[in-house]
């Protein structure tokens, strides 16, 4: 069990978990790692964040539970894993401001591209989004996506995230949105 020790008042985690119409968001276990490796592997999925991993090095690296930490869920569908959800502190070498203290919480979300088109991430991260605001009372979460990936600028307006601020990062030009507490 772990808190979110950024934050003055400590929420316990994992919570137990989450079920929507058609998917669980559970914490992460060790027979999701060959799926976070497909998923960090994979050529569309790295399209927007950077590119993707190499598989060899992945497989020797890769934690025995990949993802097991404060705020990171494992979507699962009929017993799968078929994507992840993430709430990362921003640090202050993050771009982008919303807080004056910053240490924003920022929302992540990646999905296998077999499981695309479904409407699977917008179902998952509206349920993550209502836990940490349940758990978070107050507070913003932030995101930032590059302007050309269609698919999650999209999703972040679907899920109610408003813009803030571009900027060129990472050679490409960078959406920097909020979404209130
Ligand atoms: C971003 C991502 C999670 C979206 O997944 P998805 O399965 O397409 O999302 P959903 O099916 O829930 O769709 C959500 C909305 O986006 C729309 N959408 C999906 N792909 C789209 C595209 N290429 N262009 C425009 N809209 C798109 C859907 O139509 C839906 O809107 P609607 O309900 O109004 O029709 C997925 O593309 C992904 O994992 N990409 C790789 C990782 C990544 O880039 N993450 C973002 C890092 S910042």
């Amino acid at each position: 069990m772990s808190t979110d020790h950024d934050r003055l008042a400590p929420v316990t985690w994992p919570p137990a978990p989450i079920k929507t119409e058609r998917l669980v968001l559970r914490e992460s276990a060790p027979e999701d790692r060959a799926t976070f490796i497909d998923l960090f592997t994979s050529p569309e999925v790295g399209t927007y964040i950077g590119g993707p991993h190499q598989r060899d090095e992945m497989e020797r690296t890769a934690p025995e539970v990949p993802g097991r930490r404060f705020g990171c869920f494992v979507v699962d569908l009929d017993g799968a894993m078929i994507g992840m959800i993430s709430f990362d502190r921003r640090t202050p070498a993050s771009s982008g401001l919303f807080l004056p203290e910053g240490g924003e919480a920022e929302l992540g979300y990646l999905f296998l591209p077999r499981s695309w088109g479904h409407g699977y991430a917008a179902e998952a991260c509206a349920a993550a989004l209502d836990w940490f605001h349940g758990s978070h009372p107050g507070e913003p979460v932030v995101l930032t996506t590059q302007t050309a990936n269609q698919a999650s600028m999209h999703l972040a307006a679907k899920l109610g995230f408003t813009e803030v601020d571009r900027f060129e990062e990472f050679g490409a030009e960078q959406w920097f949105g909020v979404r209130a507490g």
